[in-house]
């Protein structure tokens, strides 16, 4: 069995991007793999959050987990912050890093471009993210595209550990989906749909009502022309929506082609509109239930006890190799 790590931020509304580009594939993986999916809510707060939201958000993350389909009985579910050796180990991989190849992150670079303060937890973030593959040697990470580059730090700061202190750290690998890696924004396909856009008419989330989903597809912008056809270079908005079809109908991209062939826009974003509350309602009801059961709570404890277990005997074993002197009795 493989060890599969990921994290999702409660830093908003979680979207049909995060679902079809990171959690189907946790679904998947579980049933093979031993899987570790975390809410970060240490990275979240690396751009400013209101303490109830962060809170109602955190549960919010862990309970959609639940509801998309992870089974807390085969993979580990839980919070970062209840794991308490992810902020221990996130340090000494900030000691490993360099300024330069942190300067480089693009996702540092959008997200601080413009502004006059830019928060130094935004700086190390992705030391933080090396430490969580880390500190379970994790053999695969399922993230979408825009993670990729996070990935390739990890791998060169777990080379580096090992290369100084001894061969330790498994090197991981990205796993990211062939469709719907990148799924982009409703209202401009040169951006990925994301959670944080204020205009909430650019993103589907999870947790949309049958008739916000409707209407948010119907005013989803397309490309001109009418052909119902998947060409990323010159029709970027109509793929995208053949990409969410393709995903939510369980179809391949010919055949979504095939079955709009000379029909125009019409008639392929109501019926794409429907796939997609095919696929939410169910998960939306599973959330509820989730939610007012409280069972959460329970879930998220025997996940975080689980996992500390792993992550101390790693934190331990590295403070050792690095030189710590470590408490004896
Ligand atoms: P985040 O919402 O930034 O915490 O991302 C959580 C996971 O969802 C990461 O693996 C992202 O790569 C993935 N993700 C977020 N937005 C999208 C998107 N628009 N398309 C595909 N994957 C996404
Ligand atoms: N940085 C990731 C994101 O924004 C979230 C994340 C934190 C993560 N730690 C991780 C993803 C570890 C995979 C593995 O999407």
């Amino acid at each position: 069995m493989k060890k599969v790590l990921s994290g999702i931020q409660p830093s908003g509304q979680l979207t049909l991007g995060n679902y079809i580009g990171a959690m189907q594939n946790f679904v998947k993986l579980q049933h093979t793999e031993e899987c570790f999916f975390m809410v970060v809510d240490l990275h979240a707060i690396t751009v400013a959050q209101d303490p109830a939201a962060l809170r109602e958000q955190t549960e919010a993350v862990a309970a959609l987990f639940i509801a998309a389909g992870i089974d807390p009985n085969k993979a580990n579910v839980y919070v970062q912050s209840h794991v308490r050796a992810h902020a221990e180990l996130g340090w000494l991989m900030t000691t490993i890093a360099n300024m330069g190849e942190l300067e480089r992150m693009t996702q540092f670079k959008d997200k601080s471009a413009g502004k006059d303060s830019v928060g130094a937890g935004l700086f190390v973030y992705p030391t933080l993210m090396a430490a969580d593959i880390l500190i379970y040697n994790a053999d695969l990470v399922p993230v979408g595209d825009d993670q990729k580059q996070h990935l390739e730090l990890t791998r060169d700061l777990a080379h580096r550990f090992n290369t100084r202190f001894g061969q330790y750290f498994t090197i991981p690998e990205p796993y990211i989906p062939k469709v719907g890696a990148r799924v982009m924004s409703l209202d401009d396909a040169s951006k990925k749909m994301s959670k944080s856009n204020p205009n909430v008419g650019s993103f589907i989330a999870l947790l949309d009502p049958p008739d916000v989903i409707r209407k948010k597809i119907s005013r989803a912008t397309t490309d001109s022309g009418r052909e119902v056809k998947y060409d990323p270079a010159n029709k970027p908005e109509v793929s995208n929506l053949i990409g969410i079809y393709a995903h939510c109908a369980n179809m391949t991209i010919a055949e979504v082609e095939e079955r709009y062939d000379g029909q125009g826009y019409g008639p392929f974003k109501k019926d794409l509109a429907e796939h997609v509350v095919a696929v939410l309602e169910p998960l939306q009801e599973r959330y509820n239930e989730i939610r007012s059961s409280g069972e959460i709570h329970h879930i998220l404890k025997q996940g975080a006890e689980r996992a500390s277990i792993v992550a101390e005997r790693t934190l331990i074993e590295v403070k050792e190799r690095m030189g710590f002197l470590l408490p004896r009795e």
